[in-house]
């Protein structure tokens, strides 16, 4: 297996990360990544949704085998497993995860490749390296290919939905697939006035101590000691029209250091349809019971 690693990484350290990194300075801590494989994947693991996991099974099912699936930030790559078995040949495919977050890309390979076939991996950028992931793929990418961008990486970008979605379809060559999913629903002004009661609060709250400690520099367990009072949270503005977005602000080093989004289902299937060569084939929004959030999946295809 090769591996390839974006060179822009080479100077990173807690301290000097990026002026524009706020999501990906978090998601490269190696302490987060830790608290994503021992607590949130665990919160998140598949077999906890089944209902989801239907929803992607009857999207794949519609497609054609395909030689190469893409996934832009695996994660814990627990869901990729499910989905590889989902596919008609899972065999023959060969499996290129890109993750920003080094353990996360290593922890990917070794679940992935005890079964199905993984030839090279990318420790990249997919809103600031994209220029590096696409000369990768190039040469190594064999259609029919299938790229994923699943759990909301999209409403976790740094540098906004249509940055992201926009260097996607330059890289995505004709006629292949996107694979998407996002959190769908909205933020509430009473989840800004009290945080805890969103779901995920634990789990983001330890993950955000990380992120802050590799943009100034502290140890995670400096951070842990005031993070509830230098944080405040507001909400922030989105290009996609029905959506909300939460941003938390480190009032210490006076920065953003993660901000997340929520998508109304329908209003982004005609935003994406409108603004880019790409056609939805097929849908499902997951909405979890008792609850008005959810999980919008699409599938969609480049034209052109
Ligand atoms: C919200 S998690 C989603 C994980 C998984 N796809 C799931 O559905 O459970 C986002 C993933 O994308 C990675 N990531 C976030 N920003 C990134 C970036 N700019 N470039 C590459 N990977 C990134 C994170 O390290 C993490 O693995």
């Amino acid at each position: 297996m090769q591996y390839y690693i974006d060179p822009q990484f080479a100077n990173l350290v807690p301290g000097k990360i990026p002026d524009n990194w706020y999501s990906r300075a978090m998601f490269r801590s190696p302490e987060a990544c830790q608290v994503w494989l021992a607590r949130v994947s665990e919160d998140h693991a598949p077999e906890r949704f089944p209902d989801l996991l239907l929803a992607y099974k009857e999207l794949l099912a519609q497609i054609e085998p395909v030689r190469t699936f893409v996934s832009f930030g695996p994660g814990g790559s627990s869901l990729d497993l499910k989905l590889i078995e989902k596919l008609k040949n899972p065999l023959n495919i060969n499996y290129i995860p890109i993750d920003i977050a080094p353990s996360l890309l290593h922890h990917t390979c070794n679940l992935i490749r005890k079964q199905y076939q993984v030839p090279l991996c990318i420790e990249g950028d997919f809103e600031g390296g994209m220029n590096f992931i696409s000369s990768v793929l190039k040469s190594q990418t064999q259609t029919p290919t299938i790229y994923s961008i699943l759990g909301n990486a999209l409403g976790n970008a740094d540098i906004g939905d249509h940055h992201l979605i926009n260097s996607l379809c330059d890289l995505i060559p004709s006629h292949q697939l996107l694979f998407l999913s996002i959190a769908t629903g909205r933020f509430k002004n009473q989840h800004m006035q009290n945080p805890k009661q969103l779901a995920f609060w634990n789990s983001v709250r330890d993950l955000i101590t990380c992120g802050i400690a590799m943009i100034s520099g502290e140890t995670p367990l400096k951070v842990v000691e005031s993070i509830d009072n230098r944080l405040i949270l507001q909400m922030g503005l989105s290009e996609v029209p029905g959506s909300s977005c939460m941003q938390f602000f480190d009032t210490i080093t006076n920065k953003l250091v993660f901000s997340t989004k929520r998508y109304d289902y329908k209003m982004f299937i005609n935003w994406v349809e409108e603004s880019y060569p790409l056609i939805l084939i097929d849908s499902r929004n997951v909405v979890f019971p008792g609850s008005d959030v959810g999980v919008g999946c699409y599938l969609f295809k480049k034209q052109i």
